[in-house]
């Protein structure tokens, strides 16, 4: 590859198991743009799930896929690491580091508008109907205190663990439904794990319950946030039936169906939030749908209308502490695993996207040497 080329990672729209690696010449710079080498990036379920809710949530839209006259590909967003490497804004300089919302490419050019000393958003024509907070990007060469060494944990953790910040606030903020028991579907995910352990610090919690695969019954048992743990295959047989919220990270439709079946009555609250398991909602087309009420929760969403009844600036300093403790407590259990460029990401995309990939291993993708 020469620096006047981009090399970038594509998968297939309609089969996310298919990807490959294109490179395209980098285009000049207009005046109010900026080149950003992207420097490293988290990769988890959350990136599969951008792509398997692309079409309706506008995922394909952030980062038009290069050579794709037909459309068939599409480019997966990640968050990262980035450092100016060309500018033509005088106060977004080369060397300037920001993190956010970047394709998995070497580079990516934006527009530099609303610029502050803490934060930018990208201008670009194409990301202006796109949620709004995906667009920020906070510049963290200006931050007090910002140590590179922290990079990779923001990387996998801060965007999961901000959500599971909002989940376990709209249940407190609504009394936990009035639930004895909070199930928590796909236990083994880190959105999962943030969520059980923000409930785990409140003395009034529901009992918290951990709803997994038989494959990753005991890693989820040994990480010790939830009071009791569930397999799939044996709701019935091992889940009581008493008032329930249910968060689902697993988007399964027989899973649902399950604990709709078995708690019939006793399910205070059904919210849905993730697919990890996007490939049995792909292929169940046919599968009935439970009578229940399903509420879907969609995390930039809940914050637009969180900071109208509670102060930006102490949701920041809440949810920024709650990331914080949380990532402590993640260490305990994760072990970052960084693979080279794309060829690196190339060689485990199989195993993320077929959920293989060890619940304990946070996967991050070094590009720049
Ligand atoms: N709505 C929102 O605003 C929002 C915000 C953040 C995250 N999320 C969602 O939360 C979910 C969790 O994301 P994450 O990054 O935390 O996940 P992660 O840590 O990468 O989770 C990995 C786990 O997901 C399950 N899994 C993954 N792929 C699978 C497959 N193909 N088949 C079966 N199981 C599979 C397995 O857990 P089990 O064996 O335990 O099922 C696996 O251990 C994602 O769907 C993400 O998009 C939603």
């Amino acid at each position: 590859m020469t620096d006047s080329s981009v090399r970038e990672f594509q998968v297939e729209r309609r089969d996310l198991t298919n990807f490959r690696v294109v490179e395209r010449p980098s285009t000049p710079l207009a005046d109010g743009e900026i080149r950003l080498g992207v420097d490293a990036f988290a990769f988890t379920a959350n990136n599969i799930t951008y792509g398997a809710a692309g079409d309706f949530l506008g995922y394909w839209q952030f980062f038009p896929a290069a050579d794709n006259a037909d459309n068939t590909w599409g480019i997966l967003p990640v968050w990262g690491f980035a450092d100016v490497v060309e500018s033509t804004v005088d106060s977004v300089p080369v060397g300037d580091r920001l993190y956010g919302y970047f394709p998995p490419a070497t580079s990516v050019v934006m527009v530099a508008t609303e610029v502050s000393n803490s934060k930018l958003i990208d201008g670009s024509a194409h990301r202006q109907k796109l949620p709004p907070l995906y667009n920020r990007y906070q510049r963290v060469s200006n931050q007090e205190g910002y140590d590179k060494t922290h990079d990779d944990v923001t990387s996998l953790l801060a965007p999961l663990h901000l959500t599971s910040f909002c989940l376990v606030d709209q249940l407190e903020q609504n009394g936990f439904y009035g639930a004895t028991q909070v199930v928590v579907a796909s236990a083994s995910s880190k959105t999962s794990l943030g969520t059980a352990f923000g409930l785990s610090e409140h003395a009034d919690s529901p009992r918290i319950i951990g709803l997994t695969s038989e494959r990753n019954r005991a890693f989820v048992e040994g990480v010790g946030l939830y009071d009791h743990v569930v397999t799939y295959d044996t709701i019935a047989d091992t889940l009581a039936a008493e008032a329930t919220v249910v968060i689902d990270m697993a988007g399964n439709p027989a899973v649902t169906s399950s604990l709709a079946n078995h708690l019939g009555d006793a399910l205070a609250r059904y919210i849905a939030v993730g697919i990890t398991h996007w490939d049995e909602l792909a292929g169940s087309t046919e599968h009935p749908r439970p009578q229940i009420e399903v509420e879907q929760f969609f995390a930039p969403g809940y914050i637009v209308k969180r900071i109208t009844t509670m102060d930006m600036g102490e949701f920041d300093r809440t949810s920024r502490s709650f990331v914080q403790r949380a990532a402590l407590a993640t260490s305990q259990w994760m072990t970052v695993q960084h693979e080279d460029g794309l060829d690196g990401l190339a060689g485990v995309y199989g195993a993320v996207v077929a959920g293989e990939f060890a619940p304990s291993a946070g996967l991050i993708i070094q590009l720049a040497e």
